[in-house]
């Protein structure tokens, strides 16, 4: 079994290029990053380790092409599995921001995959987020905002990726 699988979902390109950032820092291949528009659920079968990145659309929904892979991953048993989220938002989007990590997180929480790296939020303003429970100090992976802050992005990507592997 492969050790890494980034799988993202994006619209106009930015949560993919947050995947291929990572990819590097990581040591992923360029052949085990892949855009579920575009891939088969079962392919997180692959992997040990599922990072799963996603921007966030509407008004605090997951990116669209996220749809039809997260039904069949979610079916999936990923016991054994870890996973660790990362998106792209808008912080202007004051109620949403990032909202669609935590769609991510409650729709796998019951798969029995291990969630790991979750991340802080420091930089950026916002009022509520799905990707952020309560009065947590946390959110449940990698908040980005390439619209407002992306002078934030790069020592935040090194930071998390640094978290991911010790906890991988
Ligand atoms: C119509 C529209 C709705 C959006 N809604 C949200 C939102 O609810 N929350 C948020 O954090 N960002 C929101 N965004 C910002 C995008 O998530 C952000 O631009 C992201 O970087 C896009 O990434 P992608 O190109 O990978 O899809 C919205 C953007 C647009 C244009």
């Amino acid at each position: 079994m492969k050790t890494t699988g980034i799988f993202y979902g994006s619209a106009t390109g930015t949560t993919e290029k947050i995947a291929r950032r990572i990819g590097e820092l990581l040591g992923v291949s360029r052949e085990d990053i892949l855009n579920v528009a575009s891939t088969a659920p079962s392919k997180a079968g692959d992997y040990q380790l599922l990072i799963l990145g996603t921007s966030t659309w509407g008004n605090g929904n997951l990116e669209d092409d996220w749809y039809d892979f997260l039904a069949g991953l979610e079916a999936m048993d990923l016991r054994g599995k870890k996973i660790a989220i990362f998106g792209c938002g808008d912080e202007t989007m004051r109620d949403s921001f990032c909202s669609g990590v935590g769609e991510l997180y409650d729709r796998l929480v019951n798969t029995g995959a291990e969630f790991i790296a979750p991340y802080d939020t420091i930089g950026y303003t916002f009022d509520h987020s799905a990707a952020k429970p309560g009065d947590s100090l946390e959110a449940y992976g990698l908040l980005l905002d390439e619209v407002n802050h992306p002078e934030l992005t790069e020592t935040r990507l090194r930071g998390w990726t640094d978290l991911v592997s010790r906890q991988s």
